[in-house]
């Protein structure tokens, strides 16, 4: 295959994934994530919004100054002051890009912005200009394209190439388009703007339809050469197109598509698990390519096919997607080292603090449920190592609960280095937990969404809570994991008043502690 057959890969997960309600990161878990997006080899990195917080001008100069191998990008509105600031934190980067935005379709121009067609066209020429004067790699998309005018559209693209865009993205903004369609809006772009082969053509595909990989991959298919996507399909609303599913699909069917890209495949797996727990976000058991029962065979036909000829039932293998074959079990005899090694197979490389401290609550797990998975692993480190200073740590919890008894809880937190207990009754032993905890914090935060999944099977499983709170206007989501899933449902919450806290500065009103 030529030069012309790779598909630039384009991960926005620190951009548009991070926008997602609860899932929000600091500067450090970015950092992480980006890392490991070096590892798995994508082509670009969409590290941020510079201008939205001084948060991301960090995390974008840093992605962008410390990150080696892939393009960094920081997006950027038509506009003056946002073009300034993505040149500022691109400064001096081995391989800086912006990439600017402007709604182009016709609900946009009258419904959000209030401006004509004429008007947002010269903001798109002047912010691609402006970007030039910082960085060669100018990327512009007409937000909303599958809803546009494709005329204008086209007059768009033509005028952004001539004031030197080198990408061109054609967002589908909201999910709206179907594949065909949007494989026909490529060809119509490429027949009717002239110096299109000037630009990459990019495609940006928003899944609520549950068409954003297949439109992303049609797109392909009809001349674009660049996919934006997000690992595990995280993104605004249902997500954009998920990354490992069309990584995947190249991959395997690269004669259909004549196409290939430079992801080391065999980084899927750690790269979707560290997305998942920084982003506090679990990957559905039945993902495509990644999810716990991607390669699991329950059929008996299956099963015995597999046994006998591998292809037989499966089109790629775990190993392809960096799923270990083996699974390697440990018990509470594993030492340090071997927990290191298996974290960093994981995706996790740790301190050597970070690596007791994951130690010392494996031994706990190991004592209690005897062989420890690394889906088991996964939700310690998710558990131990935060970067969220504990405001609110969990010493001591005591319930009640069972037929005909009123449940109960008594909590005992450390609070800013001070113990203070409370006791509460509730609908439930989770309930009287929560409601004891808002006793002892002070907290006015209210519970939106409450999950609770077993990260292995067996009833010594360890259970994994997701909670999304939200106070003050802010949504956080917090995670706890524990083989008490009273205990991890407390943990879980604690997790988010103490994101809360940092989010939102609140100095709540403690009551004397004990
Ligand atoms: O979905 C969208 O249109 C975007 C743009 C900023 C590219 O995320
Ligand atoms: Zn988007």
């Amino acid at each position: 295959m030529s030069d012309q057959d790779r598909v630039v890969v384009f991960d926005t997960t620190l951009r548009d994934a991070e926008q997602t309600p609860g899932s929000s990161l600091t500067v450090r878990e970015k950092m992480e994530i980006a890392h490991q997006l070096a590892r798995l080899k994508v082509d670009v990195i969409e590290a941020g919004f510079p201008a939205s917080s001084n948060e991301d001008f960090e995390a974008v100069r840093r992605i962008a100054h410390e990150v080696e191998g892939p393009t960094i990008c920081g997006l950027a509105r038509v506009v003056p002051r946002d073009i300034e600031r993505a040149g500022e934190s691109l400064r001096g980067a081995p391989h800086p890009r912006i990439h600017t935005f402007v709604g182009t379709s016709d609900i946009n121009l009258q419904g959000q912005l209030r401006k004509t067609r004429d008007e947002v066209l010269k903001m798109a020429v002047g912010a691609v200009q402006q970007a030039k004067a910082y960085c060669a790699d100018v990327e512009f998309s007409p937000m909303d394209a599958t809803r546009t005018d494709p005329d204008y559209l086209c007059e768009v693209v033509a005028a952004t190439i001539e004031a030197g865009a080198t990408t061109i993205n054609i967002p589908d903004t909201v999910g709206y388009a179907v594949p065909e369609q949007m494989g026909e809006l490529i060809r119509y772009l490429r027949q009717r703007v002239a110096d299109i082969d000037r630009a990459v053509i990019s495609i940006h595909c928003h899944d609520d339809l549950g068409l954003a990989v297949a439109n992303s991959l049609t797109a392909l298919k009809y001349g674009a050469r660049q996919a934006e996507c997000t690992i595990n399909g995280l993104g605004e609303r249902a997500g954009n197109a998920a990354l490992e599913e069309i990584v995947m699909a190249i991959r395997i069917r690269g004669e259909y598509f004549g196409l290939r890209c430079g992801v080391e495949t065999r980084e899927l797996f750690p790269t979707s698990r560290l997305v998942s727990r920084l982003m506090r976000c679990v990957v559905p058991r039945n993902k495509a390519v990644i999810g716990a029962n991607a390669f699991a065979h329950s059929s008996g036909i299956h099963q015995d096919g597999v046994l006998k000829e591998r292809s037989t039932f499966e089109i790629m293998s775990p190993q392809d997607v960096g799923v270990e074959s083996t699974q390697i079990v440990l018990t509470a005899r594993s030492g340090r080292h071997a927990l290191r090694h298996r974290l960093e197979q994981l995706g996790h490389t740790l301190s050597k603090e970070e690596v007791d401290k994951a130690y010392e609550r494996f031994l706990e797990v190991a004592d209690k449920k005897t062989e420890v998975y690394d889906e088991d692993l996964l939700a310690i480190v998710g558990d131990e190592i935060r970067d969220v200073p504990e405001k609110y740590h969990l010493e001591y919890l005591h319930t009640i609960s069972g037929t005909g008894t009123v449940p109960s809880a008594t909590v005992r937190l450390l609070i800013d280095g001070q113990t203070k207990q409370e006791s509460a009754w509730g609908d439930g032993p989770v309930d009287a937990a929560y409601r004891a905890i808002d006793k002892a914090t002070g907290t006015a935060a209210k519970v939106e969404e409450y999950a609770i999944r077993a990260v292995t099977s067996g009833s010594q499983a360890m259970g994994e809570v997701t909670v999304q709170v939200k106070e003050q206007g802010r949504t956080l989501t917090g995670r706890g994991a524990s083989t008490d899933i009273i205990e991890a449902s407390a943990k879980a919450y604690l997790d988010a008043l103490n994101r809360l806290a940092v989010a939102t500065g609140i100095q709540r009103q403690h009551p004397q502690a004990v």
